[in-house]
């Protein structure tokens, strides 16, 4: 649609989700339609495309989202592949627009494909987010190998522990994910039960790990939600890598960790 392709800016933000997406992919976190992305537009979009017609029948949804009446998402397919994203972000993904009262949304533009099986959880997330006054742009969700084998070992299912635990492997972690990663226990994919225990630990992190199924990042900046997760990522290597040598990683100091704070201001 010639509307979409003439906006620079909604141009350039789809082709850093498509950049994304082909990372996703290339990491392994992107199994068949493993992961979803969804962000925010609406500022990119002028009146021409707020108006636009729908192109498919009004979708309801399982919960109001009040603080999105009439903003418009770029959001990935459900069963979309994210190599395929990678390369026709348009055919994998569509443009929607939540409906003024916040119950339903319409897809206006390009193709008719239905959204992600995770969009309760993506807009309660953006959602809650502007209800406590956030800019939020961008929730991404992918499976990343080593973060969701964590998940399957007792003692990592407390956030602190995992935390803990991933921020003393590099000082990057701290830095680059200084509120930490916390943990939503298993509930099944797409349900607004996993979407509802979803949006009770963002209150107090950017960074989510559904037990058994995902990561979840949550930010203003695509690229900066990927590297926050290839950070917690790289740790959770390391940490691996070293039990697979037969070691317990010995790990930063509370002291070496805590300088971090001032040093980073974080
Ligand atoms: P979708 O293909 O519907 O986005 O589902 C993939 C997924 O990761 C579900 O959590
Ligand atoms: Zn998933």
């Amino acid at each position: 649609m010639e509307i979409i392709r003439k906006n620079k800016e909604i141009m350039t933000e789809v082709n850093r989700i498509a950049e994304v997406a082909g990372y996703l992919w290339t990491k392994g976190w992107a199994e068949r339609n493993g992961g979803n992305i969804s962000v925010n537009i609406t500022h990119l979009a002028d009146d021409a495309i707020k108006a636009l017609p729908a192109i498919a029948p009004t979708r309801p949804l399982g919960e109001k989202v009040p603080c999105l009446g009439g903003h418009i998402f770029y959001v990935t397919g459900t069963g979309k592949r994210m190599r395929y994203v990678a390369q026709a972000p348009f055919e994998n993904g569509s443009i929607i627009r939540v409906s003024e009262d916040g119950s339903s949304f319409d897809i206006i533009a390009e193709n008719p494909i239905v959204p992600t099986m995770e969009i309760n959880s993506h807009l309660m997330m953006h959602n809650y987010l502007r209800s406590i006054g956030r800019k939020t742009t961008v929730v991404l969700h992918t499976h990343p190998t080593d973060l969701i084998g964590m998940s399957h070992c007792k003692p990592f299912l407390n956030s602190e522990h995992l935390t803990r635990t991933l921020w003393s492997m590099i000082p990057e972690a701290r830095i680059v994910v200084p509120k930490g990663i916390g943990i939503v226990p298993l509930k099944i994919p797409g349900s607004m039960e996993l979407a509802y225990a979803t949006i009770e630990q963002l209150a107090h992190y950017d960074m989510l790990l559904w037990e058994k199924h995902g990561v979840l990042a949550v930010g203003d900046d695509i690229i900066d939600c990927f590297d926050a997760i290839d950070t917690m990522s790289k740790s959770a290597q390391i940490y691996f890598n070293a039990r697979m040598a037969g070691y317990e990683p010995e790990g930063m100091t509370d002291e070496q960790l805590d300088a971090l704070v001032p040093a980073f201001n974080l």
